[in-house]
């Protein structure tokens, strides 16, 4: 008999990006002409930079050459873009990583759920409430909580509230933990940590011997200066840090998939006896069995990411998503809306109007205004009573979808 893996049991029905997906298409399927605006998943919309894709085309020619054809690739990613990474994101920071640091993969998603291999199921896991539902559910499956509580709250866990009240800022936990999750610019309220506040989880991790997983996917949208684009540009980070980064939302690669994380050499993990093991040696492990890289031909568009004209070209698509994020909060700002986020990051964080639910919430902008965004509460029970909106739309829809939110509100 083959047994299945009772923890998936402990889960919601369907991850929270498809179950919206659901209800929309359930409601395009009753109004068929209901003209609907989706910023609900942060998907890209922008077509690939010009420099990507020459790149691509490139990298295709060379594959339709015996002569330049390749087969199998290092399972941890090609040199040339290992090395253009560390070039252009942390050697330009003043940031020592080396090149067989960083591990590049088809998506911050997927690694942040597959580095849960390479860890022990007694870890007590710390994440921020609300936070982006991978972290979550990974470790569910993984079998490191119990059941739910009524809220969704799962048993095991550490939640971090970050809220209004506490200017999105997480407070150390009171409980020991020993892996934390933190996101920043965070998914969803695309709010920021300073300096000084990721230094203070620094300090806690030393002090703890714990490990945080810091996921960046948007730094590039970030816009002011004291906010940290690597948690390696804090003092001590390299020793208790594991960070993702995402070519999806700044290069537009959420179908084209291409990411990396980045495993100092520097960081260890305790064995139950007792004895330190390098974190770096078990992803590799973990990575060279179960996965075989990134085809050629992505990796050399996202290399392009970094010459002169990519670079060029991929600040332009930033800036083009974050005019829109700029509209949306001062469009909701004008008619009372209390926003947060935006400023740093492609999603716009709002206070349900009247106090409503965020499911409420989300029914009444879908059927009265055809609006798609995502219920704050689908991020954890902290998320209640809040709602994100995308900024990854075009110009036209987003100009839309002010004005329909402003009547619907007005
Ligand atoms: C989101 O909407 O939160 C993200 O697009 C999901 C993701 O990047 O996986």
């Amino acid at each position: 008999m083959a047994h299945v893996n009772e923890h998936y049991f402990k889960l919601k029905a369907g991850y929270l990006f498809p179950e919206i997906a659901r209800r929309v298409n359930s409601y395009c399927d009753s109004n068929p002409d209901a003209d609907v605006i989706r910023l609900g998943i942060g998907d890209v919309t922008e077509p690939l930079p010009p420099a990507i894709v020459s790149a691509m085309h490139q990298a295709v020619d060379e594959m339709a050459q015996r002569s330049s054809f390749r087969g199998y690739g290092p399972e941890q990613g090609y040199d040339f873009l290992r090395n253009a990474i560390v070039e252009h994101d942390y050697q330009s920071r003043g940031i020592d990583i080396a090149a067989d640091e960083i591990f590049v993969s088809d998506g911050s998603k997927c690694d942040s759920g597959n580095i849960l291999d390479i860890f022990g199921p007694h870890n007590v896991v710390a994440i921020t409430d609300p936070v982006y539902p991978v972290y979550v559910d990974t470790n569910v499956m993984a079998g490191r909580t119990g059941e739910a509580d009524e809220s969704g709250r799962f048993a095991g866990l550490v939640y971090l509230p970050i809220g209004a009240e506490n200017g999105f800022t997480p407070d150390l936990p009171e409980t020991p933990v020993d892996l934390i999750y933190l996101c920043y610019p965070n998914n969803p309220t695309g709010t920021v940590l300073t300096r000084e506040h990721l230094q203070q989880w620094v300090a806690y991790a030393q002090q703890n011997d714990a490990l945080i997983l810091y996921d960046a996917a948007y730094e590039a949208y970030i816009s002011e200066a004291d906010v940290p684009h690597s948690i390696y540009e804090l003092d001590g980070a390299r020793e208790v840090a594991i960070e993702f980064r995402s070519f999806s939302k700044n290069a537009g690669f959420t179908g084209t998939r291409c990411a990396f994380t980045v495993v100092p050499k520097s960081l260890t993990g305790s064995r139950e006896a007792g004895q330190r093991e390098s974190i770096h040696a078990l992803w590799n492990r973990r990575q060279s069995t179960k996965f075989n890289g990134v085809s050629y031909v992505i990796q050399q568009g996202a290399a392009a990411a970094y010459s002169d004209e990519g670079k060029q070209q991929i600040q332009e698509l930033v800036a083009f998503y974050m005019t829109n994020a700029r509209l949306l909060r001062e469009g909701l700002e004008a008619v009372g809306i209390q926003v947060y986020g935006g400023v740093n990051a492609p999603y716009v964080w709002l206070k349900t109007p009247g106090e409503q639910s965020s499911w409420d919430f989300f029914d009444q902008l879908l059927e009265q205004s055809h609006l798609v965004g995502t219920p704050g509460s689908g991020f954890g029970a902290s998320g209640e009573g809040y709602f994100r909106l995308s900024a990854f739309n075009s110009r036209e829809n987003i100009e839309q979808a002010v004005k329909r939110f402003q009547s619907l509100v007005s």
